[in-house]
């Protein structure tokens, strides 16, 4: 949730930092703040509630920013308000240790119980301020270096955690650790970086180290990097990665924002998704991770997919095309509610993980509790190398590169793709899907990048139709079939990034409740391809009109019958109807970006949240 940035080496460390903590904005950006070094000036720390650029002009104002050894933090509150007390970094009662933290310290109050009776002062409302007291405390009470301090207090700890500690004492020195929250340690010529993920340091080195779950590293100035459990003392070889990332991945190109630019990749991320494993004229469609384990997946009596968000409704698209192509019974559960009931679990189900992180709290809860009741899971993530990538059994990513506006799109699709590409794998193997169907099929999704390509040409018309809807207070999504999911989306791409509130509804239901709502001032956005149930919608359509809604169709190109009916058509390229929610997802994406960007809304960083939601 929180993004925690380092650095340690020959540099100016707050450049980097600033620059590596913008990076990391996507992960909160309720509060910012940084803390330097060096010997004339000692521990400096800036602070303030906002984002990072409020950071940087409060920074301006006297702050001293020398020092080559530096660590920062953006947040997403979860204990404490946000405000310039309970932003990051946290100073000990000392003032000598000074921490980060991204993640959650569940037994902090007991903790902060004993610590204040020891006589510790509490200047926040924080978890971690705890956390670093009570690593002094250690430190103190057994005369040790930080490293050892940490390791024993993290051992007291229950919770989720990736941290970077500093010490003043020992000033060539930064520790850090990890539990449940991801962190990288960048290792360069004479310096070292550590991240949320690499995206601050892909400048300066390709050589990173995910720590896993665990481990913690003691980072010391022109020494070999130590790597230990945190749990047992035990020292871990360390796996230096060489990063598959590159800088134009993480910038906006030319792009007034990530969610747009990560809207038009759509095109060649859906195709990079499928290079390699979908080869048409061949007839192949395979995944390494599927072709592995097919038995198991053959042998399902169920799927049972967990997920949140955006990835839930990619979930739901699977549901139907599962059910469809491989006759194999699916049912989708969001991974908060999975984990949280009794689910019945059994060892012939197979369980699909979706995350675009790889790094959601939930679903990596959901994946724990299907493994421990001895069903197989598969992974579905974006982020390689992410906790969720490696806590199940195989998986496929999706490839899409770094999502890093914070309403997910191309995470969206390439999710759809790796998910179809699987169904027409089994339906192939299981004899469920003809053979016709299966080479139609795999011709449809290989050319479907064009697709995506030409329902990007409604960018106009969906910025004029968000000019005439901008300012509506409700807005209703409806889609049946296939794309009732899509409807879902829809609706949850405008709440999040323009603040409208939006339902999504099976066009079927609108009249067991929704219709109520439905007079001249309600824009109903219908999603109504030519494949389908296309005359059913229509009759929906009819249903709005009478009652005086405002409509707006996603129809197919050349379509006529709606087109009479609606306000306002955009014309998507025809396709098959288990494919369309590839294709009709665009104008809806289009449609709130534009809509929040003419009401003002901040469209890569909305309200509240945050990329990666590594808290329950
Ligand atoms: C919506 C959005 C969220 C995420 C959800 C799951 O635009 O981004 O709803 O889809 O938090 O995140 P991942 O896929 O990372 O597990």
């Amino acid at each position: 949730m929180c993004g925690i940035v380092g650095y340690i080496g020959h540099r100016e460390a707050y450049p980097i930092v600033i620059k590596g903590l913008k990076r990391l904005e996507y992960r909160g950006y309720d509060s910012a703040g940084v803390m330097l070094y060096d010997a004339e000036s000692g521990i400096k720390i800036c602070k303030t509630k906002g984002k990072v650029a409020d950071l940087e002009a409060k920074a301006k104002n006297g702050f001293t920013t020398n020092g080559n050894i530096g660590i920062g933090h953006t947040r997403w509150a979860t204990h404490g308000v946000p405000n310039d007390v309970n932003s990051h970094p946290h100073l000990s009662n000392s003032g000598e240790l000074a921490i980060i933290h991204n993640g959650i310290i569940e037994n902090y109050a007991p903790l902060k119980e004993e610590l204040i009776k020891r006589g510790y002062v509490f200047h926040s409302d924080t978890d971690t301020e705890v956390l670093v007291n009570l690593i002094e405390e250690v430190q103190k009470k057994e005369n040790i270096k930080l490293g050892k301090a940490v390791q024993i207090a993290l051992n007291q700890v229950v919770g989720a955690y990736a941290i970077a500690v500093f010490d003043k004492k020992n000033p060539n020195e930064l520790v850090a650790a990890r539990l449940g929250s991801p962190l990288a340690i960048g290792v360069g010529e004479g310096e070292y970086f550590i991240a949320s993920d690499a995206s601050p340091f892909i400048e300066y080195t390709s050589n990173a180290i995910y720590l896993e779950d665990g481990e913690m590293a003691n980072i010391r100035l022109h020494k070999p990097l130590k790597i230990r459990k945190i749990k047992d003392d035990s020292l871990v070889d360390p796996y230096i990665q060489e990063l598959q990332m590159n800088l134009e991945q993480i910038e906006k190109g030319g792009y007034d924002h990530f969610m747009l630019k990560e809207i038009y990749e759509q095109p060649s991320v859906i195709k990079d998704t499928y290079r390699g494993r979908l080869n048409a004229n061949k007839g192949i469609v395979q995944m390494a991770g599927v072709e592995d384990n097919l038995e198991k997946f053959l042998n399902a009596k169920r799927i049972v997919i967990v997920a949140c968000g955006t990835s839930w409704h990619a979930g739901l698209v699977a549901e139907y095309i599962f059910e469809e192509f491989a006759r194999i019974p699916v049912e989708v559960e969001y991974a908060s509610e999975f984990r949280y009931r009794n689910p019945i679990i059994n060892k012939d189900d197979v369980v699909i993980a979706i995350s675009q992180s790889g790094e959601t709290a939930d679903t990596m809860a959901a994946i724990k509790l299907a493994k421990e009741n001895g069903a197989f899971v598969f992974g579905v993530c974006n982020v390689v190398g992410s906790s969720i990538s490696r806590e199940t059994h195989a998986g496929a990513y999706t490839h899409a590169g770094p999502e890093i506006g914070v309403a997910s799109t191309k995470a969206f699709t390439t999710q759809i793709t790796v998910l179809t590409m699987i169904a027409l794998r089994l339906g192939k193997a299981k004899g469920t899907l003809s053979n016709t169907d299966f080479h139609t099929y795999l011709q449809e999704l290989e050319i479907i990048p064009e697709k995506v390509a030409e329902a990007l040409e409604t960018n106009d018309r969906a910025k004029e139709i968000a000019a005439a809807f901008k300012d509506a207070p409700n807005c209703l999504y409806l889609g049946r079939g296939y794309n009732f999911p899509v409807a879902l989306e829809g609706a949850l791409k405008l709440k999040e990034i323009s603040y409208i509130h939006a339902e999504g509804y099976p066009a079927a239901e609108m009249k067991h409740g929704p219709i109520a709502l439905i007079d001249e001032h309600m824009p109903v956005i219908v999603i109504a391809p030519k494949q389908g149930h296309y005359d059913k919608i229509v009759s929906n359509i009819q249903e709005i009109k009478s009652r005086s809604g405002k409509i707006i169709a996603v129809v197919t190109k050349g379509d006529t019958q709606v087109r009479e009916l609606a306000d306002y058509v955009i014309e998507i390229p025809e396709t098959s109807d288990a494919l369309s929610p590839l294709i009709t997802t665009i104008p809806l994406q289009l449609l709130s970006y534009y809509i929040a960007v003419m009401r003002g809304c901040n469209v890569d960083q909305p309200r509240n949240l945050a990329k990666s939601v590594t808290v329950e």
